[in-house]
């Protein structure tokens, strides 16, 4: 698939087809599913959302039907002919495999695979660049499809766990996924979230985003999907000249699913005022090693 344009991010509204379908006629070139697994999963008890300092927690805990059950609604896209990426996750690569495996026979166009949720099992896969190698060869041996591989901003060396992915024969890198944190309730004296922490998205984590695309795009040579806390259309810029080809959006869409329409149409009047023909010519422009 092409990596380029504006995508919708991994678990919002990303569990049925119906509102994959929806976000993608309100705009959106591609849409990214929640992330699957082996089997039906319940998720933490709640409270699972509290919003601070303009951003969201959550700590959801990958609530997700598994993935036999979720071949329903991938049948209705794969018939619908749309563009999704089918993200998924497992507790071992060889279980991330068979989930890969599996799903590819349901008709995405791509396989991202969630190694960084903050607030599960699986949020340590992304903090290592040997375990993450290993999830990324395990899927890329049993499916023929570009697989990417999302990345945590919680590593503290990121750029060699991304290098490990490319290695290992990721198509695409995502980043970044979640910054773990949470919220106290003052009158309680109690961590507000049920899973006591959990993963910030939105506004305020959009410079960290573009910090982590910018040293990803200078340190590897696939593509950089970026994602984390893009609202606007001067956000998308941003990340295009910090490295990004394509972008996901994910907490903004919540606000307005519109969001996908009115980025595109800022960003095309920004290329035509500075000049530029498309978004490739502006990828990375922003002053890194490699422009
Ligand atoms: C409610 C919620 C659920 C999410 N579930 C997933 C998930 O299942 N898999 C995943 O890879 N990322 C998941 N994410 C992370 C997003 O895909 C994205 O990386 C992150 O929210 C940053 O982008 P944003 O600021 O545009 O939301 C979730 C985020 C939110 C807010």
């Amino acid at each position: 698939m092409n990596i380029q344009g504006y995508w919708l991010a991994s678990g919002i509204l990303g569990v049925t087809a119906s509102t994959m379908l929806r976000t993608l006629n309100s705009g959106a070139d591609a849409v990214v599913t929640k992330s699957i697994g082996s089997i039906s999963r319940k998720g933490h008890h709640g409270p699972i959302l509290a919003t601070s300092h303009g951003g969201l927690l959550n700590a959801i805990g990958l609530t997700n039907p598994g993935i036999d059950a979720f071949e329903e609604e991938m049948l209705i896209l794969r018939d619908a002919k749309v563009p999704v990426v089918l993200s998924v996750f497992g507790d071992s690569p060889e279980e991330i495999a068979t989930v890969a495996e599996k799903g590819a026979k349901m008709g995405p166009s791509a396989i991202e695979l969630n190694l960084s949720c903050p607030h599960a099992e699986i949020s340590q896969i992304s903090h290592s660049p040997k375990i993450t190698h290993d999830y990324v060869r395990a899927v890329k041996d049993v499916v023929d499809l570009p697989v990417f591989a999302k990345l945590t901003p919680n590593a503290s060396d990121y750029v060699s766990v991304g290098k490990a992915a490319q290695d290992a024969g990721a198509d695409a890198v995502v980043a970044i996924n979640t910054v773990r944190g949470m919220k106290i309730d003052i009158n309680q004296k109690r961590p507000i979230l049920g899973n006591i922490a959990g993963g910030l998205s939105g506004p305020p984590i959009f410079p960290i985003a573009v910090r982590c695309v910018y040293d990803l795009y200078n340190a590897l040579s696939i593509p950089i999907i970026g994602v984390g806390g893009v609202s606007t259309w001067e956000d998308a810029v941003e990340m295009h000249l910090a490295g990004a080809s394509a972008i996901q959006i994910g907490t903004a869409v919540m606000e307005d699913i519109e969001v996908f329409t009115k980025i595109k149409k800022g960003v095309n009047a920004y290329l035509k005022d500075k000049g530029h023909k498309s978004v490739d010519d502006i990828v990375g422009d922003a002053g890194g090693i490699k422009s």
